[in-house]
């Protein structure tokens, strides 16, 4: 297994009232069942794609080529797009760049998903164009965002560097058929490539949309998927749902919801390569659960900076929240933290440490404490992080969003509310007055 699921603090035998009973669980658990029954029905039809994506290998190859380009002809790439069709590519390509830049021989990847004209005068000042490419990627090719950076950007690049530039140093990903993006990339010669259109923005992650800029930070897209299709592949030969972690999360979320109020749930990893993933994790939970009038907030925490913010409030105020801790087996690694002359009598209980006892101590602590508090908590341990396990938790939080928003009975995969802020920001757009 590619990461250890210790749910014990999240029953009421552990931490008290606000665990579930071994009866409120096996109830959701029965429930569980035949979501994921069904979820596995539906992979053997194949009508979840996004799943089966993780046992892709043909597009690798060509995707190869396309990386390779930009690897060697650009010394920056500027990934276009909003919600899922930037999130998963922004939560690999962390692996490879927390923000010190990329390593030798790889283009710095820069992830755009807002409109702020401040953001594109400071981008086309800093970064020189010649060496610059851009992907530019919208499932449905008319999001008004992603088709306005678009635009601002290919005429930068037309001005600054020539029209021959445009065609060479843009790609786009958009879905077959007739939409805005897609026709702008045709006038002016961009490759375009297939979003599939069976996968939603939010479960792309294994698709081009994640893997192509991936790539493009030089990490292992097929490691990536590799990772994914064991966690896949684990939850489609479970006998029962308490042998698949995806299941069993979900029913807990879903059970504590229901029988003791836990109406947000917060993931705090403590590896700052998974700051993004926390924000991937948010969309994908609150965008596919948040319906209806059900499902659970998802609040992003980062260990161990949110002791020092959130921790307070999770503590002491409402009861309302399970927690996710994404710890990393860390124990003996990194620097010393207190040897020598940089050592103080004070900073005794750190003599001998080193940077990683001090993080395994903050996330055990940490753990703890909200165990003793009544906190349902449970904790993901991963050994070590890279493409492989990264693609395993991703795997194992799109299951458990799927399973849950069966056991809530609401479709995970559409955004209603999304689109309806969509279309009021055309309109807004249409009544505005034009400059004279
Ligand atoms: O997950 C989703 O479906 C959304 O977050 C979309 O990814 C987001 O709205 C962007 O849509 P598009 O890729 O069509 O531009």
């Amino acid at each position: 297994m590619l990461y250890r699921h210790d749910t014990e603090n999240c029953f009421a035998s552990a931490i008290g009232d606000q665990g579930l009973s071994d009866d409120e669980f096996a109830s959701v658990l029965d429930e569980a069942a035949t979501a994921l029954e069904n979820i596995k029905a539906d992979y053997r039809s194949g009508a979840l794609p996004m799943l089966s994506l993780a046992e892709a290998k043909a597009d690798l190859e060509g995707l190869k080529l396309v990386a390779e380009r930009c690897r060697r002809d650009f010394d920056n790439v500027v990934v276009l797009g909003t919600g899922g069709s930037s999130l998963g590519g922004h939560t690999l390509c962390s692996l490879a760049d927390i923000g010190f830049g990329p390593e030798d021989g790889s283009p710095r990847i820069y992830f755009i998903d807002n409109v702020d004209p401040n953001t594109f005068e400071t981008l086309f000042g800093r970064i020189g164009l010649v060496r610059t490419g851009f992907i530019v990627i919208s499932k449905s090719g008319g999001t008004a965002e992603t088709v306005a950076q678009f635009v601002v950007c290919l005429d930068a690049l037309n001005r600054g560097v020539g029209k021959a530039a445009v065609a060479e140093q843009v790609i786009v990903i958009t879905e077959p058929g007739d939409n805005p993006l897609r026709r702008l990339a045709s006038k002016w010669g961009t490759l375009i490539l297939d979003h599939d259109p069976e996968v939603g923005g939010r479960y792309s992650v294994l698709s081009l949309v994640g893997l192509l800029p991936a790539m493009i930070a030089g990490l292992d897209a097929a490691a990536v998927r590799a990772g994914a299709a064991d966690v896949l592949m684990r939850a489609m030969e479970a006998n029962a749902p308490g042998d698949c972690e995806a299941a069993v999360g979900a029913a807990i979320g879903i059970g504590l919801l229901r029988h003791h109020g836990a109406a947000s749930t917060v993931l705090m990893p403590y590896a700052d390569r998974l700051s993004i993933f926390g924000l991937w994790f948010q969309q994908l939970w609150a965008e596919s659960l948040g319906k209806d009038g059900t499902g659970t907030t998802p609040i992003r925490a980062m260990g161990t900076r949110d002791q020092h913010s959130q921790m307070q409030l999770y503590l002491d105020g409402p009861r309302d929240k399970m927690f996710t801790l994404v710890m990393l087996d860390v124990a003996d690694s990194g620097r010393p933290v207190c040897s020598g002359d940089s050592c103080d009598e004070a900073l005794d209980y750190l003599t001998g440490r080193s940077m990683g006892d001090l993080l395994a101590a903050e996330q055990t602590a940490t753990a703890a404490t909200l165990a003793a508090n009544g906190c349902p908590i449970r904790v993901i341990t991963i050994q070590e992080l890279n493409e492989k396990t990264l693609g395993g938790l991703l795997m194992h939080f799109m299951l458990e969003t799927m399973v849950a928003a069966r056991l809530l009975g609401i479709n995970a995969f559409d955004q209603p509310a999304v689109e309806e802020g969509k279309d009021r920001t055309r309109r807004y757009l249409a009544n505005m007055r034009l400059p004279e």
